[in-house]
């Protein structure tokens, strides 16, 4: 018989820098998981792994530990190909809802676990609670018929499923323990692979408004993902993307979904031509994938299709009926937007947007109330701030070039302040940045990780 674990020296091995076995890591899984270990151990055992690291054995069973933590979902008695998207967190990052109703429209399955605002982030559970009666926790049985009824569903982890993320996600974002690879690795991987999918298509951002700002951290997340989901045999590519600014024109919750659903009605704001384009190119690679296109451009061109001819909308409508929301908010989203104080905000000089903060900017839009400062509180569904410029633009003084929308006015004050802060206009125009960088797939994943050095 193995001699018992104990917590206290799970967490000096870590704080130590030694390597943790992975029965060693289960233990700490399935304490999170269960509730058996305090929060506090939880707590020193995640600073542990920020300060120390994690190698790739240690994440590989971290992910697979916490994959296990609760039941899975097995999308084969759908009968579908199952394919999903996951970002490693961003800004106005609203492609989840316009490339789930894009793949279901194309024939595949999307069982979407997505989580909350974490950090200076947005989340997507937290917008789709925008919609009145939309319920992101649904039990097994109730995933599986949205999917089968809809093609699509978003969810958030239950104590059902992956409920060792549930808890170390939240205890993350409170302990400043966010920005680790092996941690969001293990955070993302562990969701999707309990969903069983056949495909992932991973949107790792790079940038100021990232987890991991520079290229180099960047694409190590990106390789270590696709590694690691393809050793666990689900088929995976990443695409860096652009967190340079927030994506799109609106960071919030109901104001993103205003955003997504002008696209998804065919709309094209000059101003959200980087999130459709983003979609189409996320959702063309899922295509592709899941085996309905034979290159990702052709999966491209049948996303867009599913834009223009409103079959993605209408699967949009249907699930968010199916997770009992109140699609009619849609009919005038512009009338459903009740902030409690708005304000304009001018540019203060004549020139160009050079540069944007976009983490400060993401700290800015969850000041407004739109994201939450102790876990568990409520967010402001209409609280945020919606861009008129972009970077690169060039602005008059007195040009309006953002509102912000926030609960009461007192709430105006600090992200008005920080959005002073986080734009820089500049006599000259920024450089160009691409919106997709590197991308890799199982190819070039491994061969990445032994030969890059850290
Ligand atoms: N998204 C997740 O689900 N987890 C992370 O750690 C980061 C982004």
């Amino acid at each position: 018989m193995s001699a018992p674990l104990h917590t206290i020296d799970l967490i000096r091995k870590k704080r130590d820098g030694l390597t943790l076995s992975p029965a060693e890591i289960a233990h700490i899984v399935s304490g999170a998981a269960s509730g058996s270990i305090p929060l506090e151990q939880l707590s020193a055992w995640l600073m542990a792994v920020f300060l120390r690291g994690l190698s790739l054995d240690e994440t590989r069973a971290l992910t697979l530990a916490m994959r296990d933590s609760g039941e899975k979902f097995s999308p084969a008695r759908l009968g579908k190909v199952a394919v999903d998207k996951h970002s490693t967190g961003g800004v106005g990052d609203k492609t989840s809802f316009l490339v789930a109703p894009i793949a279901a429209a194309c024939g595949l399955a999307v069982p979407m676990i997505s989580g909350r605002a974490l950090g200076h982030t947005g989340g997507t559970l937290d917008k789709l609670e925008s919609i009145p009666g939309y319920r992101t926790a649904l039990s097994l049985s109730e995933f599986e018929t949205v999917l089968a009824h809809c093609g699509a569903s978003i969810v958030s982890q239950t104590p059902e499923l992956v409920p060792a993320d549930r808890v170390l996600y939240a205890l993350r974002d409170r302990t400043a323990t966010v920005e680790n690879a092996s941690l969001i690795c293990a955070s993302i991987l562990s969701k999707k692979l309990a969903s069983g999918l056949d495909a992932l298509v991973l949107d790792v951002k790079t940038g100021s408004g990232a987890f991991l700002r520079n290229q180099q951290d960047a694409e190590h997340l990106a390789a270590l993902m696709v590694a690691t989901a393809e050793t666990a045999g689900t088929r995976t590519v990443a695409l860096l993307t652009d967190m340079d600014q927030p994506l799109g024109r609106a960071a919030g919750n109901w104001i993103e979904l205003m955003e997504a659903i002008e696209l998804l009605r065919g709309k094209r704001p000059p101003e959200s031509e980087d999130l459709r384009e983003l979609s189409l190119i996320l959702a063309g690679w899922m295509i592709h994938l899941g085996g309905k296109a034979l290159t990702p451009e052709q999966g491209r061109q049948l996303a867009e299709a599913a834009l223009e001819d409103g079959s993605a909308l209408a699967i949009f409508f249907k699930m968010v009926e199916a997770h009992g929301g109140d699609t009619s908010v849609f009919a005038d989203p512009a009338a459903f937007h009740k902030p409690g104080a708005t304000q304009v905000l001018n540019a203060w000089k004549a020139g160009y947007i050079s540069s944007m903060d976009t983490t400060m900017i993401g700290w800015a839009v969850q000041r407004t109330g739109a994201g939450r400062e102790k876990a568990g509180e409520p967010v402001d569904p209409h609280a945020g701030i919606l861009f008129h410029a972009r970077r690169g633009a060039s602005v008059e003084q007195g040009q309006p070039i953002a509102t912000i929308y926030a609960t009461t006015e007192a709430l105006l004050l600090e992200p008005a302040e920080l959005l002073r802060e986080a734009i820089t206009i500049s006599a000259t125009p920024p450089d160009f940045v691409p919106l997709v960088g590197r991308i890799f797939t199982h190819e070039n994943a491994e061969m990445h990780l032994r030969n890059v050095v850290r």
